[in-house]
């Protein structure tokens, strides 16, 4: 299987800036044994979406986060059915949300609920395998969909501050990633989050607990992203 890599811009990139991004990146990732999923803000996914189609690039779209209710009166929520057929993937529970949004288990539970339900694959972030149990309690379907969701080990202690990279040990991520398939009883798509950068994403995708990752801060500059990909490249 290839490595999944997740580009995850969070309050990055207008629209101008989101499409030159896949205007450079489009054309180049052909040649990486990558699959690429880019998740921009709601404001570019259209967009992208046509230019993406119309220029035939190997990259798949995904939101940054989507409404814990159904198609209904919830202003400004944008619900997994308004989603649908737009992104094929979607972040939910990143410890930003958490932090900046105050998100709870149970608007967790619920947008896991809408994304499997409109067929949208969850990239489920989790900072430890404690906070899996919290999910476990509040979502029968975890368990039952876990083929349908893939999984982020993501420390909130490594996630960099901006510019500042806070490396991990990769040895670390891995054995987070088994406590969390434990729990779950099964091996699945398991990704790890936090400060890759060109100089470590290798030393994380040569562990065999490791699918691929999740990228924040080194996937917001198309020039910066494709230096990750050609340091997977040469190693
Ligand atoms: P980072 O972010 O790569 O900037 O640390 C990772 C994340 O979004 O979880």
């Amino acid at each position: 299987m290839k490595p999944l890599i997740i580009a995850n811009w969070k309050s990055h990139n207008n629209l101008d800036q989101s499409l030159a991004w896949i205007e450079k990146v489009g054309p180049e990732i052909e040649k990486y044994p990558v699959d690429l999923v880019v998740c921009p803000s709601f404001l570019a996914i259209v967009s992208l979406k046509n230019q993406i189609s119309s220029k035939n690039f190997k990259i798949f779209l995904g939101a940054q986060d989507v409404s814990a209710f159904a198609e209904g009166a919830y202003t400004g929520g944008v619900g997994a059915q308004l989603l649908a057929g737009l992104a094929k993937f979607c972040i939910v529970g990143h410890s930003e949300r958490k932090r900046y949004f105050r998100e709870t288990a149970q608007d967790i539970a619920g947008k896991l609920d809408q994304l499997l339900t409109v067929g949208i694959t969850p990239i489920l972030c989790l900072s430890s395998s404690e906070e899996l149990d919290e999910y476990l309690a509040a979502s029968g379907e975890i368990i039952e969909k876990a083929d349908k969701i893939i999984f982020v080990a993501e420390p909130a202690e490594a996630i960099s501050a901006g510019a500042t990279f806070k490396p991990y040990d990769p040895d670390a991520a891995a054995s987070l990633i088994s406590k969390i398939e434990a729990r779950i009883g099964k091996n699945v798509t398991s990704l790890y989050g936090g400060s890759v950068y060109a100089a470590n994403i290798a030393q994380f995708l040569s562990l065999r607990q490791i699918d691929g990752v999740l990228v924040g801060q080194s996937s917001v500059e198309p020039d910066n992203f494709l230096k990750l990909l050609n340091a997977l490249h040469r190693s």
